[in-house]
C-alpha cells in the first residue's frame, strides 16, 4: 500500500518553500511563537504529522525534547538527515494509532494534517491519542482546514513546477493529485502522488475535542487567517 507523501518526500521542502514563498517562513515563525509562549522549554513536545521537521527541528534547537510522528517513513527520513535532527525521536505511524500515556507537555497537529483522516473513527481516535499522550493540563495546537483549501493549485519558477489537482469524490472526500518536478544539478526530477483527503466541518471537530477531554484555551484563527485554516490552542482536562 502506498503512503501519502512517500513518493515526493525528497522534493517536498523545495516544492513547499517555493510555492508558498515568504508566507511559509512567516507561518513557521508565527506557529513557533504560539508554541513557545504556551509552553517554555525544556518540555516534551509531540509533533503529529511532523513531515520533514518544519516545526520539530526549530523546537529541538530551542531546547524542547521532540517526538515526531508521521506515517510517511520517507518524510521522517528527510527530517532525520537534517542538521539538528539528532535529538529528535521519530516514530513512523499514524496519529490515530499512536500510544503514549500522559508524558507530553504539548502536542501539535498543524498545517492540514487533519485532512488526511478519512473516517470519523480515525478523527476520534486521533484526538483520543493526543489526549492520552498529554499530561493533565498539557496543551494541543491544532488546525482545521476550511473548505476553500480544497481547490486546484499550481506554481512554477526556474527551479520547480508544481500542480495540485483536487477532485471531489463525495461532499467531503476529495482526490488529491500531486504532479511536480524540481531541477537538481541540471537534471529534472519528477514526482507524482495520489491519495484522498477529507473536509472536516469545524463544529464537528470542536465537538469531538470537547467530548474527548479538551477545553479551548485560545482561538487563534484570526492570527492565522492567511492559512485558510482555523488554529486552536486547547488544554487537556
Ligand atoms: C502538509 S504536511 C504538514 C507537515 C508538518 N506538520 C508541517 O507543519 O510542516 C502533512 C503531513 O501529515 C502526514 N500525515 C498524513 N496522514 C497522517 C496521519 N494519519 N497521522 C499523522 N500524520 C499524517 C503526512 O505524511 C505529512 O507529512
Amino acid at each position: 500500500m502506498t503512503v501519502p507523501h512517500d513518493s515526493w518526500a525528497a522534493g517536498y521542502d523545495h516544492l513547499y518553500e517555493a510555492s508558498f514563498g515568504a508566507f511559509y517562513r512567516q507561518l513557521t515563525q508565527a506557529t513557533l511563537q504560539v508554541i513557545t509562549r504556551a509552553q517554555s522549554a525544556p518540555a516534551r513536545v509531540l509533533d503529529f504529522g511532523a513531515g520533514t521537521g518544519r516545526l520539530a527541528l526549530p523546537l529541538a534547537a530551542r531546547g524542547y525534547e521532540v517526538t515526531a510522528v508521521d506515517p510517511s517513513a520517507q518524510m521522517l527520513a528527510a527530517l532525520a538527515q537534517k542538521p539538528g535532527a539528532g535529538g529528535i525521536t521519530t516514530h513512523v505511524g499514524r496519529m490515530q494509532d499512536f500510544r503514549s500515556e500522559g508524558s507530553f507537555d504539548l502536542a501539535t497537529c498543524v498545517f492540514t494534517v487533519l485532512l488526511y483522516l478519512l473516517t470519523e473513527e480515525d478523527l476520534v481516535q486521533s484526538i483520543v491519542a493526543a489526549a492520552r499522550a498529554l499530561r493533565p493540563g498539557g496543551q494541543f495546537l491544532l488546525d482545521i482546514p476550511s473548505r476553500r483549501l480544497f481547490q486546484d493549485a499550481g506554481y512554477s519558477d526556474d527551479s520547480c513546477a508544481r500542480r495540485v489537482r483536487i477532485t471531489p469524490v463525495t461532499r467531503q472526500i476529495f482526490d488529491y493529485e500531486e504532479t511536480s518536478s524540481i531541477q537538481v544539478g541540471g537534471q529534472t526530477r519528477h514526482f507524482e502522488d495520489r491519495f484522498q483527503i477529507r473536509y472536516w466541518p469545524s463544529g464537528f471537530v470542536r465537538a469531538v475535542l470537547l467530548e474527548n477531554g479538551f477545553d479551548l484555551v485560545r482561538d487563534l484563527s484570526a492570527d492565522f487567517a492567511a492559512t485558510g485554516s482555523e488554529y486552536l490552542l486547547l488544554r487537556r482536562r
